[in-house]
């Protein structure tokens, strides 16, 4: 397979055109077959119920080259039940999890040639969505939908790959008690843009947000969950309803728990107990895990131990071991890493 001329170690967190994209649609109650296709470009009434009530989700996953040469994707029957809880609770119709995943297997193969070489620091972000496609001006869902796949090469999420960032503690909701923040919905990153802009604009790489009823407990980013590490080695994840579930976040209680004989805590986490971690990282596909140097609250500070230099050592080995599986030179355990 002849790769794409791209400079792999420069690519940083954006949308680049490929050739393919997997597109279906549902109409009359039923999904067609869906197909690929060359043309980037949707077309759409002006009264659709994306634009109006933005009724639509997506999901995130990776695809990469093993270090046998092998192209393969991370736990992409995650990112379908995920996606079909996401269709659920915004009353749209679910794409079938099996289909999902045939699709998302056939829309990297048709773009195998954008796809990193191993050991490049990049990978092939693959992006599914879905939404309302037909006229809605009443409040309800829509009739018709489509889903789409769409891949692009990316690098790392946050400038600096692995260097420790600053974030801070924002006075912005992302997400409401009983509302929408366990789900992928693209509201929930609207409700986003004006806290990261104001983020960006102060200085910080990423706002942490709390629980919004009682801003006790720590929540997630915009775009990661949490981990953090104590300072006798045990691994804390923030739980809550209001929080997307991070495949990534799963895999490395998992990775935590069976491959370095960590103990794991997913529990309620006090914002009060953050400064008393020895090390914080965010966690996500984009994100992979980004490791946190400070925290800042309002002007107090929050430095943790591992600093602003490097990964701490325990967020390193969890890196190590998560990356390692899947490039394919640690074992995955059983079906985690899908072929293409
Ligand atoms: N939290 C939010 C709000 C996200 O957008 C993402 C990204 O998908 C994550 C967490 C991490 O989830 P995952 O590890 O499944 O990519
Ligand atoms: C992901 O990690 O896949 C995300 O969706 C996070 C962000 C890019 C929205």
């Amino acid at each position: 397979m002849e790769k794409k001329d791209i400079n792999w170690g420069e690519l940083g967190f954006s949308y680049q055109q490929t050739e393919k994209r997997f597109v279906a649609n549902f109409k009359d109650g039923a999904w067609d077959e869906g197909a690929l296709t060359e043309d980037a470009t949707i077309t759409l009434n002006e009264c659709a119920g994306v634009f109006q009530y933005a009724q639509t989700c997506f999901e995130g996953l990776k695809a990469y080259t093993t270090e046998s040469g092998d192209i393969v994707c991370f736990r992409p029957d995650l990112n379908a039940a995920r996606m079909a809880d996401s269709c659920r609770r915004l009353e749209m119709p679910v794409f079938p999890e099996e289909k999902f995943v045939e699709a998302v297997v056939e829309t990297v193969k048709a773009n195998a040639a954008y796809v990193a070489p191993y050991g490049s620091g990049a990978t092939l972000y693959i992006r599914p969505y879905m939404f309302g496609s037909n006229p809605v001006i009443g409040v309800k869902p829509a009739d018709e939908y489509q889903f789409r796949i769409f891949v692009t090469p990316v690098g790392p999420y946050f400038k600096g790959g692995a260097k420790p960032i600053t974030i801070r503690v924002s006075d912005f909701d992302r997400a409401a008690p009983h509302g929408t923040g366990h789900i992928k919905a693209g509201l929930n990153y609207a409700m986003s843009l004006h806290a990261i802009v104001d983020a960006h604009n102060q200085g910080y790489d990423e706002n942490m947000y709390l629980d919004p009823a009682t801003r006790t407990k720590v929540e997630e980013t915009g775009g990661a969950n949490f981990i953090f590490i104590t300072k006798d080695g045990k691994l804390v994840t923030p739980k809550s309803d209001s929080i997307l579930p991070s495949i990534t976040r799963r895999s490395l209680m998992y990775i935590a728990e069976h491959y370095l004989g960590m103990e794991v805590e997913h529990r309620e986490v006090l914002f009060d107990e953050v400064k008393d971690f020895a090390e914080c990282g965010l966690c996500g596909t984009a994100a992979v895990i980004s490791p946190v140097g400070k925290i800042v609250d309002h002007g107090k500070e929050i430095c943790f131990p591992s600093g602003m230099d490097d990964m701490g050592p325990v967020i390193k080995k969890l890196y190590d071991t998560l990356t390692g599986i899947q490039m394919g030179h640690i074992e995955a355990p059983e079906g985690w890493i899908k072929t293409i």
